[in-house]
């Protein structure tokens, strides 16, 4: 069960998070379908618009903690590496549904995406502080650039839950969505960026994105550097497992 599944209809790859049970938390093999997903559907000239998302009450709970516990095989880039460069690469518009928690990669993908729709009862939170890493997928350069370094600081640093209207409010998320028209919505407006001219649409987002593209890739890469290094710390390690055991860490020995 690889927890991603990828349809194309009406010139749309739809991609749906599909791992309730562990609330869609994001393996290896995740990421790899996902990424893989993101490049077909960019190659393929039939494909106008993406389409993301998980179940109405439970987008995801982002990178799967207990693969952040695996020791880490020398040389090679982790497979979340694919997911960040196959997203920032994608030239057609993608849009997303959130509903319930969107945790960690789970909130920083949205940065990536070009119109996030969010149920109003939506949940996010950037909590790499807390579990003793940093923040990744350019979220450190992205989000003080749309938020503003005081609203971004409070939710990078703080790590804290956030609502959908305070994602609204920082730009995260374009609009708020009662949870049972959430997935019409999205689809709907998907289906409208597939019906436009589609080389246009390429090139507008192209140019919107453009100026900052090469620094959120710089930021990308030195935050999975700190983030790779930052796995390998006691800190780390005592979050992730206070996590798993239910936990709360305890940092005053550090
Ligand atoms: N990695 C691995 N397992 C996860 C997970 C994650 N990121 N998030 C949730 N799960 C698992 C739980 O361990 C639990 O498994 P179990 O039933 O075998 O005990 C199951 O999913 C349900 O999670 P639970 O915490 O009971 O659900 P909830 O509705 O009370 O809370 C969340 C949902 C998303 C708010 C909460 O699970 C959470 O905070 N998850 C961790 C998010 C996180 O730190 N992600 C990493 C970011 S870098």
């Amino acid at each position: 069960m690889s927890g991603i599944r990828v349809t194309k209809e009406d010139r749309i790859t739809r991609i749906e998070f599909a791992r309730l049970d562990k609330k869609n938390a994001l393996t290896g093999e995740m990421y790899i379908m996902l990424a893989e997903a993101l490049t077909a559907a960019n190659a393929d000239p039939q494909v106008r618009a993406v389409l993301l998302h998980g179940s109405a009450d439970c987008f995801t709970a982002g990178n799967d903690v207990s693969d952040f516990l695996q020791p880490r095989p020398q040389g090679g880039n982790p497979p979340v590496w694919k997911l960040f460069e196959a997203l920032p690469s994608l030239e057609k518009p993608i849009v997303a549904a959130v509903g319930g928690p969107a945790v960690g990669i789970g909130t920083t993908m949205l940065l990536h995406c070009d119109l996030v729709y969010a149920t109003p009862s939506a949940r996010f939170q950037l909590p790499f502080v807390p579990l003793g890493i940093v923040p990744e997928f350019g979220s450190t350069y992205l989000l003080p650039l749309m938020a503003g370094y005081q609203r971004a600081a409070e939710l990078l640093l703080l790590g804290q839950p956030f609502t959908a209207q305070e994602a609204h409010e920082v730009g995260i998320v374009t609009a708020l969505v009662p949870q049972e028209r959430l997935l019409d919505e999205a689809e709907n407006v998907a289906l409208a960026l597939a019906a436009l001219p589609p080389e246009s649409v390429r090139l507008t987002k192209r140019l919107m994105k453009g100026w900052h593209t090469q620094l959120a890739k710089a930021a990308i890469a030195e935050e999975g550097r700190l983030v790779v290094e930052r796995l390998r710390s006691p800190e780390a390690k005592e979050a992730m497992s206070a996590f798993l055991e239910k936990r709360k860490p305890d940092f005053s020995r550090f």
